[in-house]
């Protein structure tokens, strides 16, 4: 009796999984999302209405965003085997998001698209039969080729997009029309082998992948309309054009100087000016002895220094509470060494090589990179 009865359940079984592995995704689509539960049934929809009759599905790469974007699409999940949460609760910034999803798909083709309805998802068919014809391995999205256009972005953006590009352009080797273009698709076994090389912060994924593939990339570009956004509002800011600069001369000097170095460098400058600005307010507002005033610009410059670099050159890590206090009573100690290294440095070379400015640039730039590697350690402790 049992077994007559287990026999058909065995057979059910066994074509609910062949029916399971036969509708294994074809394309996954990464959706990197910031705050924005507003946009996520939508995309969803559109998607469904779009990708009719292909075997896809929709990973979402959440950083925890507090408006509980997250579990929007853990709701549309519960019901929708098609659509998958990631939701990643230390880390943020749009790159490593995206990373992060391309390395959880396990389908061939995996495409990159924002959340905000600013991309069109109608490409993304043709973008597919594209990749599986076998000639290309990516096909990217341009605002910039004839048929695209970027009327969604406000006159500033577009300013600024078209000067990121002509940057892209003249410091790497990569020619295509839209460099700075967040939606793109392409084989994922051309992907996985550049994963671990990729830098995760900031908006430049796209760039990234094809610099670091070194031109072994076979790459299609397909026109679309940059949409406006729907709900929400974007997080291109400030810090995201450091970054970009940032990584342009990472590259540029192969590695010698990273983006964490730069903001330290360039956060070390405006450093400087607050410390004449201060030394003159000291020395004429406050009419205080050349001695006292020069104590005073150095530890308001340093002060600065802490709080500027915990806001940009180490956001990743950044101290707050007690341990900034902490961190900030270290950064002094960490400044002063390297005010003696820099002094000690300019003086050994001004005994050889009595050159006054070659000497001064040298202290300062070797005190740089002692404050810099000492900060890295003790203060911010970066592993
Ligand atoms: N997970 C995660 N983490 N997602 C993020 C983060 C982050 O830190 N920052 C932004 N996103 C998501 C947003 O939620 C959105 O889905 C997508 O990334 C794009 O962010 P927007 O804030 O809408 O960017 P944008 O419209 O200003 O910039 C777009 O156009 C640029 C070119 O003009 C993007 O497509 C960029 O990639 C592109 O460079
Ligand atoms: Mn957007």
């Amino acid at each position: 009796m049992s077994q007559t009865a287990s026999l058909p359940r065995a057979a059910a079984q066994h074509e609910a999984a062949a029916r399971a592995r036969a509708e294994a995704p074809e394309l996954s689509i990464i959706i990197p999302t910031y705050k924005e539960s507003g946009n996520v049934a939508l995309v969803v929809q559109r998607l469904e209405a779009t990708l009719e009759g292909l075997n896809w599905e929709a990973i979402f790469v959440d950083d925890d965003s507090p408006d509980g974007t997250a579990s929007s699409v853990k709701t549309i999940a519960a019901s929708d085997t098609r659509v998958r949460c990631l939701r990643r609760v230390i880390r943020r910034g749009l790159a490593g998001a995206c990373i992060e999803g391309m390395l959880a798909s396990s389908a061939p083709y995996v495409a990159v698209m924002d959340a905000d309805l600013q991309h069109d998802e109608r490409l993304l068919p043709k973008m597919l039969a594209i990749l599986k014809q076998g000639q290309s391995d990516m096909v990217v999205g341009s605002r910039y080729v004839a048929g695209g256009s970027a009327e969604g972005l406000s006159k500033t953006r577009g300013a600024m997009s078209r000067v990121a590009t002509s940057i892209a352009h003249r410091w790497t080797t990569v020619r295509l029309t839209d460099p700075m273009s967040g939606f793109f698709m392409m084989r994922r076994d051309k992907f996985d082998p550049l994963a671990a090389s990729l830098s995760t912060q900031g908006f430049k994924i796209l760039l990234d992948i094809v610099i670091t593939a070194n031109g072994k990339l076979r790459i299609v570009e397909e026109p679309y309309v940059f949409g406006t956004r729907q709900h929400g509002q974007s997080k291109l800011d400030a810090q995201v054009g450091l970054d970009f600069l940032g990584f342009l001369l990472t590259k540029l000097t192969g590695g010698a100087v990273t983006p964490r170095f730069f903001s330290f460098a360039l956060v070390g400058t405006i450093g400087l000016g607050v410390h004449l600005i201060a030394l003159r307010a000291g020395l004429i507002g406050l009419a205080l002895p050349f001695v006292y005033a020069q104590i005073l610009a150095t530890m308001v410059a340093m002060t600065g220094n802490f709080f500027l670099n915990n806001q940009l050159t180490y956001r990743d890590k950044r101290l707050t509470g007690w341990s900034a206090g902490r961190g900030l009573l270290s950064f002094y100690a960490v400044s002063a060494v390297g005010a003696l290294t820099n002094v000690g440095a300019a003086s050994w070379l001004y005994a050889y090589e009595p050159v006054w400015w070659l000497a001064g640039i040298a202290g300062a730039l070797v005190g740089a990179v002692w404050n810099y590697a000492l900060s890295n350690v003790l203060v911010w402790r970066v592993k």
